[in-house]
């Protein structure tokens, strides 16, 4: 594949990459698939663009730079007025520097600009004669484009007949929303076509095809108009077009805004490319155009793009990587969930290795294999997806995928009637591990239970939960395998000090997910009781520190789950000795005298002397008890760092910044009387 992040250092070199560029704007303008992401293309432009600065006479007549589309020529529709591309600028220094060069050409402060998402889609005339659409064309070189008119029947937000009975051409971004992507790929996998790679990918292959046996519904959004009687401001413009009837990207998240500052305008695009990843469609930039028509008249454009208007792009949200192996892992609750091996791959900053898969019917109806190039997704904070693989780049040398035929957690069948898959054994496939977790220190704390003895337990049928654990009676145990009369006592007497653990360890050893060590504690703090924590719904969650609605939706299904548990638990009288405060709680109802009363701490190294058993979560929870708040890192707000035996860098940063550091000894006389 050719190095696009490299400067072009010959003319053979700087060929090669006028041929890439070609090959890849023809299949991004068609409908073919190019193993050359977006940021590539645009890496690879702006060399060519370098290279041509130098060597001008050794320009390329089929060179991208200057052309809009790349030169990808498509149809023979000539435009009434050019459709034009954009320029790009690809940070907030590029954009301001954009903004100066605009009020030197204009000679006065720009009068306000707006500010609008960059759809990820396929620009498009759509020529209205009295109101009612004559015909729709795709930009195509910017000069002439294809007809279309037959898919307009399936474009939502491009309406046949206008609110007025007007000549004009609409102009703007066709392109799928994420449920209609969806659905697309839906219908057309239900007719033994391929699904399409991505929503970018699928819009020209869609929008050009005639004769095809269903219909697959897409979305226009307005930004231009040409033949309205009067030049108006784009802000009244795009009012204008949704008067009569087109759909404008005013009614999103993402709307466009009027900024009356650079400043302003510099902020919303911030705001918007925060946005991107809730948006129900692609966007891969925030075009920034001068909003007053006067501003834009005496700019003017350039024969590929205006000078009033700039595209800040944003960073790829999709990749080309290779697949190299696929891991089927058990969750909590017994499904079985594929999950991609990819090469890693950089997206928007961050490597992605593993990108999840959802089910096994997907991957068949996607018809992935091993060894396939495939584009990965990953936009903010959603996890990384694999798409679809390049099935034009297949050497012959992929493998299958070979689904699993037994859980490969516990080897039991797999109940498959529902798309995920999941173990019979539901969520006792992971009896074991759930065991394990709940007798661990920092929860019930059962010396004696995290090894095989947990195995022996589930697979002889006496435990297949926690509760279990406490209606185990000496005769049960004694009858077990390498089990001799001290083992047993000793278990058992385990078992009954665990009965007495507070609210908090007794929740926390649960695993319910989005719950560790310290919400648990902030949770038991906040209800009390078990009973009071089954009752709650996600508002009453939502009221503990540091819990969204989102989260408290998690716990509350975790929790109906769990709710045979919970009740067992509740009748055995589990998890009823007072809890460990939270720090809010600490600080409310401790006298003033609590020794760590207001103080933020964070605890580092090795703890030794009187300190030295105590796990982390215990350092936790005696921080917490006597009155202070726990943090993991050292920040301004800290205002004590307890520092252990090979302390490092969160001493260091503690001494820059002139926070109080004790030792564990020194800290232990502090909270001497908590100590037990
Ligand atoms: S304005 C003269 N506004 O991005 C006006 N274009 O990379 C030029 N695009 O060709 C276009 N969203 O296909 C404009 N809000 C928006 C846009 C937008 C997407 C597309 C359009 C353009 C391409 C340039």
């Amino acid at each position: 594949m050719i190095d696009t992040s490299a400067p072009l250092s010959s003319s053979s070199a700087y060929a090669d990459a006028v041929a890439a560029a070609v090959q890849a704007a023809a299949a991004y303008y068609t409908d073919g698939v190019t193993p050359l992401g977006d940021d590539e293309y645009d890496a690879l432009v702006r060399a060519i663009a370098a290279y041509e600065d130098v060597h001008p006479d050794e320009r390329l007549p089929d060179s991208p730079t200057g052309k809009v589309a790349g030169g990808a020529v498509v149809g023979d529709v000539p435009h009434s007025v050019p459709m034009l591309s954009l320029d790009n600028v690809f940070s907030a220094d590029e954009l301001a520097e954009w903004a100066t060069g605009l009020e030197r050409r204009l000679g006065r402060p720009v009068a306000g600009l707006c500010v609008e998402p960059k759809l990820d889609g396929l620009a498009v005339a759509a020529r209205y004669r009295a109101g009612r659409l004559a015909q729709l064309i795709t930009r195509g070189d910017g000069q002439a484009g294809e007809d279309i008119t037959h898919a307009a029947g399936a474009i939502l937000g491009l309406p046949p007949l206008l609110t007025e009975p007007l000549d004009v051409e609409i102009r703007g971004e066709v392109l799928f929303t994420n449920d209609q992507f969806d659905q697309a790929n839906q219908i057309r996998t239900a007719h033994g076509a391929a699904p399409f790679a991505n929503p970018r990918n699928a819009v020209a292959g869609t929008l050009r095809a005639k004769d095809r046996p269903y219909r697959v519904e897409s979305t226009f959004f307005g930004y231009d108009a040409v033949g309205l009687p009067i030049d108006l401001d784009h802000t009244v413009l795009l009012r204008r077009l949704a008067e009569l009837g087109a759909s404008t990207a005013a009614s999103t998240a993402a709307h466009p805004q009027y900024c009356a500052t650079v400043e302003e305008a510099q902020q919303r695009v911030e705001e918007i490319a925060a946005l991107r990843a809730a948006l129900p469609f692609g966007i891969d930039g925030v075009v920034v155009k001068a909003d007053a028509a006067a501003d834009q008249e005496q700019a003017g454009s350039g024969s590929r793009a205006p000078r009033w208007a700039v595209a800040r792009k944003l960073p790829a949200v999709h990749k080309v990587t290779r697949l190299l192996g696929v891991e089927w892992n058990v969750g909590r609750t017994g499904i079985i969930a594929p999950r991609a091996v990819l090469a890693p791959v950089v997206i928007d900053g961050v490597t992605v290795t593993y990108a999840t898969l959802h089910n096994p019917a997907d991957i068949t109806r996607r018809g992935l294999m091993i060894g396939d190039q495939v584009f990965v997704y990953r936009a903010g904070d959603v996890i990384p997806r694999v798409e679809a693989p390049l099935v034009d780049e297949r050497t012959g040398t992929e493998q299958p995928i070979a689904f699993p035929e037994a859980c490969p957690r516990c080897g039991d069948a797999i109940d498959t009637s529902e798309q995920r898959w999941r173990c019979v054994r539901g969520r006792n496939c992971q009896a074991v591990a759930s065991i394990r977790y709940a007798v661990g220190r920092d929860q019930l704390d059962i010396e004696g239970l995290g090894g095989t003895r947990a195995v022996q337990l589930v697979e002889t049928g006496l435990v297949a939960d926690i509760a279990d654990l406490f209606t185990l009676t000496r005769e049960q145990l004694l009858a077990l395998d390498r089990m001799g009369e001290t083992s047993t006592d000793n278990l058992l007497a385990a078992i009954a000090t665990a009965r007495t653990q507070p609210l908090n360890r007794v929740f926390c050893a649960l695993g319910v997910r989005g719950t560790g060590r310290t919400m648990s504690r902030r949770i038991a703090a906040h209800f009390g009781s078990m009973a009071a924590i089954r009752a709650a719904d996600a508002a009453a969650l939502a009221q503990v520190e540091g819990i969204g609605a989102e989260k408290a939706r998690v716990i509350v299904t975790e929790l109906a789950e769990l709710g045979p548990l919970l009740d067992k638990l509740i009748a055995q009288n589990v998890g009823t000795a007072e809890t460990a405060p939270t720090a809010a709680a600490a600080a409310t109802t401790a006298a003033a005298g609590s020794p760590l009363a207001g103080e933020a701490v964070v605890v580092t190294g090795s703890m030794t002397g009187a300190l030295a058993a105590l796990s982390r979560n215990e350092m936790n929870e005696l921080i917490e008890r006597a009155g202070g708040k726990v943090s993991g890192s050292v920040s301004k707000k800290t205002t004590l760092l307890v520092a252990g035996e090979k302390a490092g860098s969160k001493r260091a940063k503690a001494e820059e910044l002139g926070i109080r550091i004790l030792t564990p000894e020194d800290f232990a006389d502090l909270v001497t009387d908590l100590l037990t």
